[in-house]
Formats: C-alpha cells, sequence, structure tokens
C-alpha cells in the first residue's frame, strides 16, 4: 500500500494553510511521505494510506468546503487512519483554554460523519489585511477593538509540531 499522509485544509485567509504545511513539515521530519493540498485540489483519496483534515471555525461551525470534503469522502475516510484540526480565535483568547469543551462541541458534526483518531485544537489568527469588509469582520474589528480577540498572532507553533508527533504512530502503525 502507498504510505504516503494526506495534509489537506481549508483556509480563507491562510491561517490554517500555514499550520497545515507545519503538520506536514512536522511529519515528513519524522519519516513520513506528506502531500499537504488545498481540500480544492484534492479530488482522489486513493493515493493515500492516511487523511488529515483541517478547517478554521466560521460562526461556530467548520467551513462548508471542509464538511462537504468529509461528507463526500466519509466511507473511504472511514476505512483509513483519519485525524482533523480545527483553528479558532476563541483558543486565542486570553483564558481560552476555559473554551475548549465549546470548541469540541462546535466541531461534533464532523465527528458525526467519520470518527477521527485524534483532534488538533488550534488558536488561530485574524488577520484582516486578509479579510474582505463585510458586517461579520467589522464586528470582529469590534470585538478585537474590545480587548476580547487578539489582534496579533497567537499560533502555537510548539503545540502545532507536538500534535503532528503524536500522530505518527497512530497514522502510520
Ligand atoms: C467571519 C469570521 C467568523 C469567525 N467565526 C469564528 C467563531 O465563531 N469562533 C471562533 O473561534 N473563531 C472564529 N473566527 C476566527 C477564525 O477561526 C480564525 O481567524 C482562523 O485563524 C481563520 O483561519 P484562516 O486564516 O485559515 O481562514 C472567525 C473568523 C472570521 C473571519
Amino acid at each position: 500500500m502507498n504510505n504516503k499522509i494526506l495534509v489537506t485544509y481549508a483556509s480563507r485567509a491562510g491561517s490554517t494553510a500555514e499550520i497545515a504545511e507545519a503538520i506536514g513539515k512536522t511529519l515528513r521530519e519524522n519519516g513520513a511521505h506528506v502531500d499537504v493540498l488545498s481540500i480544492k485540489n484534492v479530488k482522489d483519496l486513493s493515493p493515500y494510506r492516511a487523511v488529515i483534515v483541517g478547517s478554521p471555525i466560521r460562526g461556530s461551525k467548520w467551513l462548508p468546503e471542509a464538511m462537504q470534503f468529509v461528507q463526500a469522502h466519509r466511507s473511504e475516510l472511514a476505512r483509513k487512519p483519519f485525524a482533523t484540526f480545527t483553528v479558532s480565535i476563541t483558543l486565542a483568547m486570553s483564558k481560552g483554554d476555559q473554551y475548549r469543551q465549546a470548541v469540541i462541541g462546535w466541531t461534533a458534526p464532523v465527528r458525526t460523519l467519520v470518527k477521527p483518531l485524534s483532534e488538533g485544537l488550534f488558536p488561530g489568527l485574524l488577520d484582516f489585511t486578509k479579510l474582505p469588509l463585510t458586517f461579520d469582520t467589522l464586528k470582529l474589528r469590534l470585538v478585537v477593538a474590545l480587548g476580547i480577540f487578539p489582534k496579533d498572532d497567537r499560533r502555537d507553533w510548539n503545540a502545532v509540531r507536538a500534535w503532528a508527533e503524536s500522530l505518527r504512530p497512530l497514522l502510520v502503525g
């Protein structure tokens, strides 16, 4: 069987894509063959022995394209080692750890489709230079101005690397 691992992601402003790249890099450093691809560029899962899917949270949900990906490939994903990761600004708040249960609740629809072996939960980033000016992003600017969400990059690269290292035995066996 092919020994490649797929790390695939949905991302609107790039922060989840960069976390996916970091996961791929760690897995490669641990000896795995890895493709890191946007969900829109993945048609066929047959070349992969294991799949990791990641999405940011928007409006307390995974992005629709990430949910559609898991839905479309659910039977194949259920037959392979499968893990997910979720990126959220809530986890970047001070005392963000208190909200882990809420974030776990937001990802329940993914688990209903396919149960992952492991779920990574990571703080994200609100980069307004990469987001359109909409009612939703204006509201987020207000939350940042009020000091509730941080304005700087709080991604925890050590946590991302540690999670990726923990996956290696689960995904490759
Ligand atoms: C319109 C919008 C809605 C969001 N809704 C949530 C939310 O409900 N909960 C949350 O924790 N983060 C929320 N976020 C924050 C994103 O999850 C975070 O910025 C993430 O890093 C974005 O990933 P991306 O850069 O890959 O698009 C939202 C961000 C945007 C732009």
